[in-house]
C-alpha cells in the first residue's frame, strides 16, 4: 500500500530557482531562505520518498488564457523543462509516475474531482523552483513527481476548501494505490505578496506566521476562508496558498511539525515547512501511536 508519510511546504518565485543556478546561496540577501532548505534537503536524504505529489500552478507558460483547467495532474512518464523566456534552466527533465498518476486521475474522478489529465506538461518555476531548491545540482532526480495543477491566475479559482477536499481525496486514492510507495506531498507557492496594482510588494508576516500556525493546527479554520479574506490579508498572488492547503488536507488531522522556516525578501514572504504524518508514521513517543492499530 502507499502512504503519505510527508507534507512540505516550499516557495517557488522564480527568483529562488535563478539563486540555485548562480550557487548564490550564501549571500546575505539569500542565506536567510536557503538555511530553511538544509533540514528539508537533510530529511529528504533521510526518508527518500519514492514519489512527491507535487501541489503547484502553472503561470501562463503551459496553458495560457485560451485553456485554463481548473485542476489538472500530469501523467507523463518524464516532465519537459519549460522555457519561460529566458532559455531552460540547466535541469535534468523530471521523472514522473504515470501509472500511480493515472490511479490518482481515475479514483480522483470518481471521487467528484474531474481532473484535466495532461500526457504533456512542460514545468514552469512554479515547480522547478521548488524542485532544484530542494534537490540542488543533481544529475537525475532522486524521486517521481506527480504534478497536480490548480489554477490560481485566472478567475474562476478553486476555493480554499475544494482545495483542502482535494487533498483529502489524494489522500484515500494514495491509501489505495496496491504498490508500496513512500509519497510525499508538497505544496508550493506563498506566502503573502502581491505582484501588480496598488498594493504592487505587499508582504504581511503577522498574517504568514499566522497561516502556517494555523495550517498546521486548524486547516478546516482556514479551508473556510474566501479569497477576497486570503487576499485582503496576503495579497493577490498570495492567494497561492490555496496550494499548500491541498497538502494540508492530504495529511493526518495531526501533524508532526519538524521544520518550520519564515523569511521575506522583495517581494514575497517564503516559507518552508515539513510536516510528518502522525497515522502513517507513528512513533512510540507519540500518544497518537497508540490509537493506531498495528498493520
Ligand atoms: C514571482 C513569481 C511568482 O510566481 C511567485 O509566486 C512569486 C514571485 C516573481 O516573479 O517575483
Ligand atoms: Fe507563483
Amino acid at each position: 500500500m502507499a502512504r503519505i508519510i510527508a507534507g512540505l511546504g516550499s516557495p517557488h518565485a522564480p527568483a529562488v530557482g535563478a539563486a540555485v543556478d548562480r550557487n548564490d546561496e550564501e549571500s546575505p540577501y539569500w542565506k536567510p531562505l536557503f538555511d530553511g532548505y538544509k533540514p528539508m534537503r537533510e530529511w529528504l536524504a533521510r526518508e527518500r520518498p519514492d514519489v512527491i505529489i507535487l501541489f503547484t500552478n502553472d503561470h501562463f507558460t503551459s496553458f495560457f488564457l485560451d485553456f485554463i483547467p481548473t485542476f489538472a495532474i500530469a501523467v507523463a512518464g518524464r516532465h519537459e523543462i519549460a522555457d519561460e523566456g529566458w532559455g531552460k534552466r540547466p535541469l535534468p527533465e523530471v521523472p514522473g509516475h504515470t501509472d500511480l498518476a493515472a490511479h490518482l486521475a481515475q479514483q480522483l474522478v470518481d471521487s467528484g474531482f474531474d481532473m484535466a489529465v495532461c500526457h504533456r506538461l512542460p514545468l514552469d518555476h512554479g515547480s522547478l523552483s521548488p524542485l532544484s531548491a530542494l534537490m540542488p545540482h543533481v544529475k537525475q532526480w532522486p524521486v517521481c513527481v506527480v504534478p497536480i495543477l490548480v489554477n490560481v491566475l485566472h478567475f474562476p479559482i478553486p476555493s480554499a476548501a475544494r482545495c483542502f477536499q482535494l487533498g483529502r481525496a489524494i489522500r484515500r486514492a494514495v491509501a489505495r494505490y496496491e504498490d508500496d510507495l513512500k509519497v510525499a506531498v508538497l505544496g508550493t507557492g506563498g506566502l503573502s505578496h502581491q505582484l501588480a496594482g496598488e498594493r504592487f510588494g505587499l508582504i504581511n508576516p503577522a498574517w504568514d506566521a499566522e497561516f502556517l500556525d494555523r495550517l498546521e493546527n486548524d486547516p478546516e479554520s482556514l479551508a473556510a476562508l474566501s479569497h477576497r479574506e486570503l487576499i485582503e490579508r496576503g495579497g493577490t498572488e498570495g492567494v497561492e496558498v490555496i496550494m499548500w492547503l491541498c497538502m494540508r488536507g492530504a495529511l493526518s488531522v495531526r501533524v508532526r511539525r519538524v521544520h518550520r522556516n519564515y523569511y521575506h525578501a522583495t517581494l514575497t514572504g517564503y516559507a518552508q515547512v515539513i510536516f510528518e504524518d502522525t497515522e502513517n508514521l507513528p512513533r512510540a513517543d507519540d500518544p497518537a501511536a497508540r490509537l493506531i492499530p498495528p498493520p
